[in-house]
């Protein structure tokens, strides 16, 4: 027996971190997990100790420091096999459960939909980093590219999210494709926070009662 891997992916601004944090709160009081087991929330680019340094360095704002596409592909897939080594499969072979805010289908959306890295490269590289590791459900937070920006107005953007409209909407088209191809649970993100919570712990009862 393992631990459930969780995953909630979605464009920038669609709430991620806030339901991850609510969601983080109910699971252990949910009844779904065994007695003993913990929770571990984690995140992409950044779960683990050398990934929070590789995320400075990939959403750095300074354009001197702008990697090539190929080398942020290759950096956030260094976070990825650091996170899945050190983090992710330690904690499912302990039976523990993981919520990643974002994982590898991030890659396929942004820098493949996005940045029109061949998909084909992309999975390839996956099929080493991911080591086998695939999540057991994958939420995605449904917001549209406006609402995005929208919602970000009065933030700094780090280096991705200063991407603007055109690719936004490249990645959310991605990410539908993604969404549609692996039959993920999509939830729209415009409604409050309160239903999006609620439909996601429906969800996880649903899929793992
Ligand atoms: P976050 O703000 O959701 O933590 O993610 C940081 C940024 O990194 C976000 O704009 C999405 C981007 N990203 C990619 O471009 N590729 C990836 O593989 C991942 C995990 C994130």
């Amino acid at each position: 027996m393992r631990g459930k891997f969780i995953v909630i992916e979605g464009i920038d601004g669609c709430g991620k971190t806030t339901q991850i944090d609510e969601i983080s709160r109910w699971l252990p009081t949910s009844g779904l997990m065994k007695k003993n087991s913990k929770l571990i929330k984690t995140r992409e680019p950044g779960g683990s100790l050398l990934g929070i340094k590789l995320r400075n360095l990939i959403l750095d704002n300074n354009k001197n420091n702008k990697p090539s596409s190929l080398t942020e592909l290759l950096l956030y897939s260094a976070d990825r096999a650091e996170h899945v080594s050190k983090i992710i499969s330690p904690a499912l072979e302990n039976q523990d459960w993981v919520i990643s805010d974002r994982f590898a289908d991030s890659t396929l959306a942004y820098q493949g939909f996005g940045r029109n890295i061949n998909l084909e490269i992309i999975k390839n590289i996956e099929s080493i980093v991911c080591q086998g590791e695939q999540p057991d459900l994958t939420i995605f937070l449904e917001i549209s590219p406006e609402e995005s920006l929208l919602r970000r107005k009065n933030f700094i953007p780090d280096r991705i999210e200063s991407e603007g409209l055109n690719f936004l909407q490249k990645v959310n088209k991605g990410f539908h494709i993604i969404a549609k191809e692996k039959n993920w649970k999509v939830i729209s993100a415009s409604q409050s926070i309160k239903n999006i919570s609620d439909e996601i712990k429906e969800t996880l009862l649903k899929n793992f009662s």
